[in-house]
């Protein structure tokens, strides 16, 4: 039985040196004049909204600035944003940061335009109206965000990191500049340069991959695998900055359109539980949760494998072991916190286990894991990961 498949990109994507400062004109080109920036204090005190400010003032437009969102977007940041934006009335979005900006920008804008709480358009497909045009410059090499379909804000009522899904969530224009990397520290470089590397590896693994999203995902995985180390080590280097951005991007492309699996569905829980930053959630998981996958479709792990440019091995099990002892080795070089370096114990996890795997699950994530995990096979990995 063959079925269709659709393949969604943001309509404009500029990459490259100075991509940021073409705001102005891809403002003006959608045919806005009042732009909300949509940040987080850290980048605004910084200085790092000033060249965008500057472009769209330059271009003619209006701006103010919502810098409310921190590194975890929840409900409370998001409608302190719209009430801004209402009373500012805007006609576009900016959103500038990492991850968590980017996503409260996609939110605000869809939120402006659909009625009642965000709670209830949890999952796919269920907005009904486009939102305001949203510009996505991410200034992190990891969520890809600029270039995906999906929202995650939490609900700290329920400890519950919310997906919700849309084409209506897709930014119509991302400026993806590499420049804006080169002031990462190492600790940020490593974290957000794994989750880009997950999203690589779990969209071409995915149930749901497709041949459109199979291109962007290898070669994403070649990118990373080539690039992340030495953008960690060398972290004035050009070059590898821009690879690593470009195969970040192309992640994002990849996993928005072939979905993620058991590592982000695990992972969320995490974060939403214990507080830790993404794509050290990710981190821990990757290595362990690629092992336990393999069985469900080696010839798929022995694919990233060679993306990542080990030799093929006699028989495709072979080549994507090494493959996922290859990856645990960069997430010990890259010197990602574990688990229990972030405070999360047995004690805890004994607590929270069993609520963690539901919310798994319940996102939707793990279905599209090559090898399925039972529940209790999804607690013992946390266990194992611990
Ligand atoms: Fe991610």
């Amino acid at each position: 039985m063959s079925q269709s498949r659709e393949f969604r990109v943001p309509p404009v994507i500029r990459f490259g040196a100075g991509a940021s400062r073409e705001v102005g004109q891809e403002a003006k080109a959608l045919g806005c004049g009042k732009a909300l920036i949509v940040t987080d204090a850290f980048m605004h005190s910084s200085g790092a909204c000033g060249p965008v400010i500057k472009a769209l003032e330059d271009a003619g437009l209006e701006t103010r600035i919502y810098d409310g969102v921190n590194s975890e977007p929840d409900l409370s940041h998001i409608s302190s944003g719209l009430a801004l934006q209402r009373q500012y009335a805007s006609d576009l979005i900016v959103a500038v940061g990492g991850g968590s900006p980017l996503d409260a920008g996609k939110a605000i804008s869809v939120m402006i335009t659909n009625s009642g709480g965000m709670e209830n358009y949890m999952g796919m497909g269920k907005l009904t109206r486009p939102g305001l045009p949203l510009i996505a410059i991410p200034t992190t090499a990891g969520t890809g965000s600029e270039a995906t379909l999906f929202t995650i804000i939490t609900d700290t009522a329920r400890d519950v990191k919310m997906l919700i899904g849309s084409p209506f969530i897709l930014p119509r224009v991302a400026l993806v500049d590499p420049e804006l990397t080169l002031a990462m520290p190492k600790g940020l470089t490593a974290a957000t340069g794994l989750d880009a590397l997950t999203h690589g590896i779990e969209a071409y693994v995915s149930r749901k991959s497709q041949p459109m999203s199979d291109v962007f995902a290898l070669s994403a995985i070649r990118l990373l695998g080539e690039n992340l180390r030495t953008a960690w080590e060398q972290p004035g280097n050009y070059e590898a900055r821009s690879k690593t951005m470009l195969g970040a991007l192309q992640a994002g492309i990849a996993f928005s359109n072939a979905s993620v699996a058991l590592v982000h569905g695990m992972s969320r829980p995490v974060g939403a539980v214990f507080h830790v930053a993404h794509g050290v959630s990710n981190a821990a998981l990757l290595g362990e949760v690629m092992e336990f996958s393999i069985s469900g479709n080696p010839e798929r792990y022995a694919d990233v494998a060679a993306a990542l440019g080990l030799e093929r091995q006699a028989g495709a099990e072979a080549t994507a072991k090494a493959g996922a002892a290859w990856v645990k080795e960069l997430i010990r070089t890259l010197q990602v916190p574990t688990y229990s370096q972030l405070g999360v114990t047995r004690e805890k996890l004994d607590q929270a286990a069993g609520k963690m795997a539901d919310d798994a699950i319940a996102s939707g994530s793990p279905a599209n894991n090559p090898r399925i995990a039972t529940r209790d096979e999804i607690i013992e990995l946390y266990y194992k990961v611990l």
